[in-house]
């Protein structure tokens, strides 16, 4: 069991979480998620990990309430214990990886689409913490809808808010606002880690390949198991069949084949979807070792 201990409203929908969580807090990276379950008979729900704490031994997490399980997460109060929490789950972000000396040569860009500002950023805070400057981009619809933007501001070389409806910041969405930085503000990036909703993430890694930007995306498909054995969360990179529980969540956003994820997204959610993936995709539906043999 792990108790909840802080909960806080960052706008509607939205809410954060502090869960002590001590031996996920002491391994986890940024880029990496954990898989909640509310109680004995609770869905699975993968979440970002948005930070954590080694010595208080937390892990915060961010999450919108989408459906049922996010929604009866919410009622959790503090003090309250949630039945489970798997993790670091997923590959670290690669930068963690590289050289601080090559990173600090970099002109990174991260771009947030709504709770997407979550995973991005634990990234940003690893930047600053190296002395590292990176740019930030937090888009949404509206202002109401911005998170995390004081958190973010305190980390960010430069924080850019953009909102679809003008209410805030730039007009216009976070594809626009990244072509104005570079076309008329002189602004220049060879990296981007763009994290949000699947169908924003696909336009901005199309702008980005224009631009010549190095793109990395985190994908954030249906997930089950976490482990890479049921095949919910498969994806295609460079013509390559990927787990992303395992083999990411983060990708090279000009390989992945979004439009193929986001059909299987809608298709996952049927049993008569699943029951036709399972067909189309075979052995590969799996992940090599499960041994199912695919639609068998
Ligand atoms: P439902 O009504 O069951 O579903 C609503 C929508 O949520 C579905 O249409 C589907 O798109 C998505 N969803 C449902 N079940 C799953 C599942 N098992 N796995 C993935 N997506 C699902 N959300 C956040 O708010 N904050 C985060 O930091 C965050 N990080 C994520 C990281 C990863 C690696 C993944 C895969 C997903 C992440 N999500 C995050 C999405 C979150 O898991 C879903 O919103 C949540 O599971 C919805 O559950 P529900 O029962 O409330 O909604
Ligand atoms: Fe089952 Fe990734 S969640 S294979
Ligand atoms: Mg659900």
């Amino acid at each position: 069991m792990y108790k909840i201990t802080s909960k806080r409203l960052l706008t509607e929908n939205i809410y954060l979480m502090d869960i002590e969580a001590p031996r996920v807090a002491r391994s986890a990276q940024p880029g990496q998620f954990i898989i909640i379950k509310n109680n004995d008979k609770g869905e699975r729900i993968p979440l970002t990990i948005e930070d954590y704490d080694r010595e208080k031994g937390t892990v915060t997490i961010v999450f919108q309430t989408v459906g049922y399980a996010t929604k009866e997460l919410a009622k959790y109060e503090v003090g309250d214990y949630v039945e489970d929490f798997v993790g670091p789950l997923g590959q670290p972000s690669e930068f963690i990886h590289e050289e601080l000396s090559e990173l600090k040569k970099s002109k990174i860009i991260f771009v947030a689409g709504g709770v997407g500002a979550a995973p991005v950023y634990p990234q940003v805070k690893w930047f600053y913490e190296h002395g590292i400057d990176v740019d930030v981009i937090i888009g949404a619809r509206t202002k109401d809808l911005i998170i995390l933007e004081d958190e973010m501001r305190k980390v960010a070389k430069n924080l850019y808010i953009s909102t679809d409806d003008g209410s805030y910041g730039f007009n216009g969405r976070v594809t626009d606002c990244l072509t104005d930085l570079v076309e008329n503000n002189e602004k220049e990036y060879n990296h981007a880690v763009v994290i949000g909703p699947m169908i924003m993430m696909k336009f901005m890694s199309a702008l980005t390949k224009e631009l010549g930007i190095k793109t990395t995306v985190s994908l954030n498909p249906i997930m089950v198991d976490g482990t890479g054995m049921c095949g919910a969360c498969r994806v295609t990179v460079g013509n390559e069949v990927k787990f992303a529980c395992v083999d990411g969540p983060e990708f090279d956003g000009h390989l992945v084949d979004f439009d193929e994820s986001m059909r299987r997204q809608t298709l996952y959610k049927s049993e008569e979807g699943r029951e036709l993936l399972k067909i189309e995709e075979g052995d590969t539906h799996h992940r090599e070792g499960c041994g199912c043999g695919g639609h068998n």
